[in-house]
This record gives structure tokens, sequence and C-alpha cells, in this order.
């Protein structure tokens, strides 16, 4: 399915339940799996639905130890980690406007070989270099959801992995 989000094509790939938070971690260890050097991904969803908690996720997954905290960047925006590649962690919450991304130098840092994770990233996609991967998390009561979204031909790509077997992907969804 192509949608148009601004003049970016839209694409989603999958929705997949996350009744659990190991259900969470397991589709973190998924994306730390998949990424490679210079990717965006853009997390969605309201006040606690478990953007730093995937990232998290994925910080542990791609080699980050328990010894090293993975917060919050919601004050100082932007959590950079020691892996390979590089993980940045951002958090656009407190942001007002694309010049404030663009002194954040994300994008270059991504055209130096770093993966992204940004969290309220959705209305800065072309400061952050567009082509990413959305994940849009949706809360309902305990439980979560998350849909991928590919905003690019990088993060179409995406669509070509197997998700895990434990994931459920919700039955009404569209993989065309
Ligand atoms: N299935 C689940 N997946 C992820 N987190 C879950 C799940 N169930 C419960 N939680 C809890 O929900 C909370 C998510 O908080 P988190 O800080 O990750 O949210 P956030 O989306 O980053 O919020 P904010 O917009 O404030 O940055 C955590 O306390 C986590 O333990
Ligand atoms: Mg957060």
């Amino acid at each position: 399915m192509d949608e148009r989000h601004g003049t970016l094509p839209m694409q989603e790939i999958a929705t997949v339940e996350l009744p659990t938070r190991r259900a969470t971690t397991r589709l973190g260890r998924w994306l730390a799996q998949g990424v490679i050097a210079g990717d965006l991904v853009v997390l969605t969803g309201g006040l606690g639905a478990g953007k730093t908690f995937l990232t998290r996720s994925v910080a542990r997954a791609m080699g980050v130890g328990p010894e090293i905290r993975v917060t919050s960047p919601t004050f100082t925006l932007v959590h950079e980690y020691e892996t390979v590649p590089r993980l940045v962690h951002a958090d656009l919450y407190r942001v007002s406007d694309g010049s404030e991304v663009d002194q954040l130098l994300l994008r270059e840092m991504r055209a130096h070989g770093a993966v992204l994770f940004v969290e309220w990233g959705e209305p800065y996609l072309r400061e952050l270099g567009g082509d990413a991967l959305l994940v849009k998390l949706e809360m309902s009561g305990p439980s979560r959801a998350a849909t991928l979204v590919a905003t690019g031909p990088r993060a179409r790509q995406w669509s070509s992995r197997a998700l895990p077997n434990k994931l459920m992907v919700r039955a009404d969804d569209k993989q065309d």
C-alpha cells in the first residue's frame, strides 16, 4: 500500500502485537539484527507507549552492556552508544522546529554511518534525511502494538525480513 505523507511515499510493512515487554524486547532484537550503517528508525506513539523501552532493547541487543544505563534522552536530546554501527538515540519531544533538529547534526551522524533511533521524530523526517522505518507504537491498556511503515527505498527492504516467529502479526494486516 502506498500513501502520500507530504511528498514522501509511505508503505505499511506489518503490524505486530506486543502484549508483553518480552514481545517488545523481541522486536528490539529483530531491529538490532537488521540495522545497517546509516539507518533511520523513527518511533511514534504517545507518552509511555514504549519508544524508549524498545530502543533500550535494541541497544542491549547491539551489545550495550548492563553496566551502561540506557535512559530517555528527553532533556539531553541525544545519547550515543559505542556499538558497531554506532547507535544514536534521540528524543525530539522538546524540539520546536526543524532548525533545532539541524543543529543536533543527526543527519550528519547518519551520513557518517550511525544508526539513528529517534523518538517523536515524525515531523522532522526531512531534517533527519528521510527514508525512515517508522515504528508506530499504540497502547491499549497494558498491551501494545507496533505498525512498521517504510518511507523510502532502504526502509522498504525491512519488508523482506521475516519477523520473529513468536511475534504475532495482526491478521488483518495488508502485506502488499
Ligand atoms: N508491551 C510493552 N512494551 C513496552 N513497554 C511496556 C510494555 N508493557 C508495559 N510497558 C511499560 O511501558 C513503559 C514505556 O515507557 P517508555 O519510557 O518506553 O515510553 P516512551 O514511549 O518512550 O514515552 P515518552 O514519550 O515519555 O518518551 C515502561 O515503563 C514499560 O515497562
Ligand atoms: Mg521515551
